[in-house]
């Protein structure tokens, strides 16, 4: 046996490597594509959940929050605000609970990091809290670890 790597032996290796990883490719992509139907199936993004997700985005929340880990570290993390407020227990008042939490701010007290006030409809309040209900439904296997962030 020769102790080069011949043309052909190389060709073979290039075009089989490039065959099988292909075929993983594709495989891996069925796979993603499924679990993404499956979680969205199980946790569908109505009208109000995107337009909380609109109210999120326009008033720059992630600035001093996190969701999902992501953001900025002035504030809590948010994505499992909804759970944190008893959401699972409670629903509806974990709901106004939210809703008047965001009509309170700035609190004004000594000492504590404040939040501005966003003066937000009733609409937009409802959108926010269906938003950050959609997020805490969303398996991040435990991410965070740690809950407030
Ligand atoms: C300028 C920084 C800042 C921005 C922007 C901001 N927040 Fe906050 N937020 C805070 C701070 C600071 C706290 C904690 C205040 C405290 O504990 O007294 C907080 C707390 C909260 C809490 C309670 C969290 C908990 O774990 O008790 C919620 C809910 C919340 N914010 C929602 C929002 C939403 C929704 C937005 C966007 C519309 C937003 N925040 C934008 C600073 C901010």
């Amino acid at each position: 046996m020769s102790e080069t790597l011949t043309k052909a032996a190389a060709r073979n290796i290039f075009y089989g490597g490039t065959a099988f990883f292909f075929v993983v490719f594709v495989a891996l992509t069925a796979h993603s594509v499924s679990t993404a139907n499956d979680i969205a199936k199980a946790n569908p993004v109505t009208a109000s959940v995107a337009a909380g997700k609109h109210v999120w985005e326009k008033n720059a929340c992630i600035d001093c929050h996190t969701l999902m880990g992501e953001g900025a570290y002035y504030a809590p993390e948010l994505g499992n605000v909804w759970v944190r407020f008893g959401g699972r227990e409670d629903a509806s008042g974990a709901r106004e609970a939210l809703k008047a939490w965001m009509k309170g701010q700035p609190s004004g007290i000594e000492g504590r990091r404040q939040m501005p006030q966003f003066n937000l409809t009733e609409t937009q309040l409802n959108d926010l809290v269906d938003f950050l209900k959609w997020t805490s439904e969303v398996d991040t296997q435990n991410w965070p670890p740690k809950v407030s962030g």
